[in-house]
């Protein structure tokens, strides 16, 4: 008996010593407020969705002090203040590096948001020029065309927004990366190919338990050797794309033929020189398809009113027949841009940064330091949201945007700033302007109830924003 009461006390010691170490946190972070562990994860463990997690991140910080710490399987550091920010953002790659992820290590990718060093800065460079030379609202406008007789079939039918947007967004990655017909469009009952084995790997991917124990990836599990020969398939169709592309590019003879992502890579000064390989062309295009496929579910969903106004804005610059709108017609359509920023504010699709950790110990704005190897990340929904900021933070005024002041236009960061931004940011602008405003002139958009009220979307607690369900009626305009 006083054998096992000693054993029990023994085992009791350990496992309060285990917490203690796991739960201790450096003293450099005393001054930074905590978020309760205790609330953060009857959240998680709750249904509670995203806009309870942030509620408690800001009732954490009562003296608005400009940053948290999240207990989240270790410390995490969130900064809530646009100064602060811009400072941790504009740092150099060489101090701060991306944390790394499973999917970087089991799904085989570099992916840009979590490569570091040469390996980032070396993609980065080719990728940005041939993102700029692949820049085409006409090629944005031909998938719409099909996105618009899908619609038409389904009008005044309820559709779930979230999965109607990805397939739209997939077409047309297909088109900007490779010129290819993803079959994304062709019906909402059938799920394109690509889209069904990729959702697949996302779901291995988001297995918690082989998150929590990443050991378990390497043990022969039927799970895993699923998910290798999901890879292998995944793999195959994807350098398939490429030989293909690489030929019709070879064999066209005018140069407009060949615009778009593959061919502005393929057609880069850099590219002979780095040596680029077919694996690294995949993980790059792979990465184009993660970081932009899911980035605008939220696009939609906008008041009868604020429609109106905007569909005449439509009408003034394109008139009102479905004309494919050029960049300048673009530029004028100065309300449809001050909605989708607004809705890039209360709801950016990257709600927080991917955790990124310093290499040596950071000072920002020389008013703090922050040791190295603490996972800090940006929260764009708080500092989008600072009421000290933005007016009414809370509710949808597109409004804001038309002559914004100084200081909300530099707090509004969706796509991140600094050397790491998003290099599809004028590729998203452009593409969520042709997609509403050729919609607007087709149809009428009406939102289901539990959407009506936009200030408060209901949200899942993922880090990339997604509504809960919004289901979405398409009524075709007399
Ligand atoms: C509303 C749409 C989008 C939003 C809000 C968004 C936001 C972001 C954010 C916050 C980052 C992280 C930047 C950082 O680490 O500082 C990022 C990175 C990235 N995004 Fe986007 N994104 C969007 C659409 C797209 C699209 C359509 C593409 C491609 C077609 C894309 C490609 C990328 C890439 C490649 C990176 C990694 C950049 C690097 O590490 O060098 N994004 N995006």
């Amino acid at each position: 008996m006083t054998f096992w009461l000693y054993l029990i006390f023994i085992v009791l010691i350990l496992v309060f010593y285990f917490i203690r170490r796991v739960y201790k946190y450096p003293k450099e972070l005393d001054f930074i407020p905590t978020v309760s562990s205790f609330k953060y994860i009857s959240i998680l463990l709750s249904n509670g969705g995203q806009h309870e997690i942030q509620k408690l991140i800001r009732e954490s910080d009562p003296n608005k002090i400009g940053l948290v710490k999240v207990f989240d399987f270790g410390w995490k550091i969130h900064i809530t203040d646009i100064e602060y920010a811009k400072s941790f953002l504009s740092e150099s790659d060489s101090k701060i590096r991306n944390a790394t992820q499973n999917s970087n290590k089991y799904f085989h990718w570099k992916r840009n948001e979590v490569s570091n060093g040469d390996h980032w800065i070396r993609q980065r460079n080719i990728a940005s020029t041939a993102f700029n030379r692949a820049l085409r609202p006409d090629m944005v406008a031909e998938c719409i065309n099909e996105f618009i007789m899908l619609l038409n079939k389904w009008a005044d039918i309820p559709i779930d927004v979230l999965s109607l947007m990805k397939r739209l967004t997939i077409q047309i990655l297909g088109k900007l990366a490779f010129s290819y017909d993803m079959k994304a469009l062709d019906s909402l009952e059938e799920q394109p190919y690509f889209l069904e084995i990729y959702n697949k790997i996302l779901q291995h991917l988001l297995n918690h338990l082989f998150t929590v124990f990443p050991f378990l990836n390497s043990l022969p599990l039927k799970r895993n050797i699923e998910f290798s020969s999901l890879i292998k398939e995944f793999d195959n169709f994807i350098f398939k794309m490429i030989e293909q592309r690489k030929l019709e590019i070879s064999k066209a003879k005018n140069e407009n033929e060949n615009t778009d992502l593959l061919a502005e890579i393929l057609d880069s000064a850099n590219y002979e020189e780095y040596n680029y390989t077919n694996k690294e062309l995949r993980d790059n295009l792979v990465n184009y398809f993660v970081a932009g496929h899911d980035t605008s579910a939220t696009s939609f969903a906008f008041s009868r009113d604020i429609q109106n106004k905007a569909r005449e804005e439509v009408i003034n610059v394109l008139g009102s027949t479905s004309n494919l709108p050029t960049s300048e017609n673009l530029k004028d359509l100065k309300y449809l841009t001050a909605i989708i920023m607004e809705s890039l504010r209360l709801y950016p699709p990257a709600s927080i940064l991917v955790y990124r950790k310093p290499t040596k110990s950071l000072n920002l704005l020389s008013k703090i330091t922050i040791p190295k190897g603490i996972n800090i990340s940006v929260n764009f929904w708080q500092i989008h949201r600072n009421p000290d900021i933005w007016n009414d933070a809370d509710k949808f005024i597109p409004e804001r945007f038309i002559n914004p002041t100084k200081e909300t236009k530099s707090s509004w960061i969706p796509f991140s700033i600094g050397p790491r931004n998003c290099i599809g940011q004028n590729f998203s602008m452009m593409e969520q302007k042709v997609v509403i405003a050729l919609t607007l002139l087709n149809f009428e958009i009406l939102l289901p109830p539990n959407a009506q009220h936009l200030d408060e979307i209901p949200l899942t607690k993922n880090l990339l924003l997604h509504p809960k369900k919004i289901d979405i009626i398409f009524s075709k305009l007399k």
